[in-house]
């Protein structure tokens, strides 16, 4: 019919629709992380991967013309909403931990693991002996699951090699992985996530080498976007931190930073000096670091599963963030130590029960905050004309029902870019 825009997927008469969509282009602040653009009896009208109508249904039916090849899902009864936009993950490795997690329940702390020669160096070392096929092979499966857990794209970073050959493995197998399956791969170059043992008595000249032999690598391959570092005593200082990042920010990388994780040492005050894309952890920032971060556009990447796994006791104190108008998203920090958690709804619910997040604002952190921290907020986390179609049927009512009931599994459909990625077979 004349002036109706052709469509190849319509989802229609959602019970709700959550739109994400407000009045800005920015990650959502304060009140607005509230605001699920909720929409009851909603529907959504995509062509070739994009949204062209995300409205009331008799909005859109006058919009859109459905024709014979038009594939018509019916949402009555169920929540309609954005596919979960992972933006910290350590999702490729190879091997696991649960060594290290039974001896934290005898009563080892995450630092001292790592002190004593585990931790993010054990992984490091079955890493280091891995071919890029097997990181490939071992990390398929983890994204099937959160695809199923619907998460539609997500950040994966490097940082289990730290050698230049094994960082480049890494980025090379997050790559293939980005082409094997639905989920959305952002890669983040984080050679400094440890300083290697090999380096414990020289650890200038493993800056160096993450500075001038990694980082200029990295960009030349094409193989990240981001560059993050594990700012934490023990760790890498905020002086440290501060010239790799400035290295890769110079190189084209896009700064983000693990800060304030365990201790106040000044990370959250080094993002926002930066102007890091996001700081992420922030269990324990000072009061100053968060005056700072709320004066920028850094998004506050926090990781509720990792705190309560890891058992200490420190959460990031997400209300206090949100009133001083810092944007909040949620990811889950999958990875083989301190969080083997692959489900975003768990990060869902546990920032609501942990960090005293509403449901609304734990969806709005999953969803459009999370895309803004990986750089893709005008694209994905949120249902609007022009952007791409990657939208999760719910087989529930409510949407509140992802933060109460979390521990079920409530997605029943995964588009992503339009086409049917996953369906639930009950
Ligand atoms: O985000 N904090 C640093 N890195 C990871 C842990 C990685 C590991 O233990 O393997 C994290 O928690
Ligand atoms: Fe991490």
């Amino acid at each position: 019919m004349a002036g109706k825009k052709p469509c190849d997927l319509i989802v229609k008469n959602a019970g709700q629709l959550l739109t994400l969509k407000a009045a800005t282009d920015g990650p959502r602040r304060g009140p607005l992380m509230s605001d699920l653009g909720l929409i009851s009896g909603g529907s959504v009208a995509v062509r070739d991967g994009e949204i062209v109508a995300a409205d009331r249904a008799d909005v859109v039916e006058r919009a859109v013309e459905v024709a014979t090849g038009t594939l018509v899902i019916d949402a009555r009864g169920k929540v309609v909403m954005p596919g979960f936009v992972d933006p910290h993950t350590h999702v490729v490795y190879c091997g696991s931990r649960v060594d290290e997690f039974e001896a934290r329940l005898l009563g080892k702390t995450y630092k001292e693991i790592a002190q004593e020669g585990g931790g993010i160096n054990a992984t490091v070392n079955r890493v280091r002996r891995a071919e890029r096929d097997e990181l490939v092979d071992e990390s398929l499966p983890r994204l099937e699951r959160m695809l199923e857990w619907g998460t539609t794209t997500l950040e994966a970073k490097s940082g289990y090699g730290l050698t230049t050959d094994d960082e480049i493995k890494m980025l090379l197998a997050i790559r293939d992985l980005d082409g094997m399956q639905p989920i959305q791969l952002v890669p983040t170059f984080m050679g400094a996530h440890q300083i290697p043992p090999e380096y414990a008595r020289e650890r200038g000249k493993y800056i160096d080498l993450v500075v001038d032999e990694m980082i200029p690598e990295v960009v030349e391959r094409e193989l990240a976007g981001f560059c993050d570092v594990f700012c934490e005593p023990g760790f890498f200082s905020t002086d440290e931190a501060e010239r790799i990042l400035r290295a890769g920010i110079e190189a084209g990388l896009a700064p983000k930073l693990h800060a304030d994780e365990f201790s106040s040492s000044g990370g959250a005050q080094l993002a926002a000096k930066i102007g890091a894309v996001s700081a992420d952890h922030l269990a324990a920032p000072s009061g100053d670091g968060l005056i700072a971060l709320s004066k920028t556009d850094c998004v506050a990447v926090l990781l509720p599963g990792t705190s309560f796994l890891l058992g200490e006791h420190k959460y990031a104190p997400a209300k206090g963030m949100i009133e001083l108008g810092i944007p909040v998203a949620l990811g889950t920090d999958c990875n083989p130590g301190s969080s083997p958690i692959e489900a975003m709804t768990l990060s869902i619910g546990l920032g609501c029960v942990l960090l005293g997040l509403t449901p609304a604002q734990a969806v709005c952190a999953a969803t459009i905050n999370a895309a803004h921290a990986v750089g893709l907020g005008g694209s994905v986390g949120s249902l609007e004309v022009g952007k791409q179609a990657d939208m999760l049927i719910l087989d529930v009512a409510d949407y509140r029902l992802l933060a109460y009931h979390f521990a079920t599994n409530h997605v029943q459909t995964v588009i992503k870019r339009g086409g049917i990625a996953h369906h639930k077979h009950s």
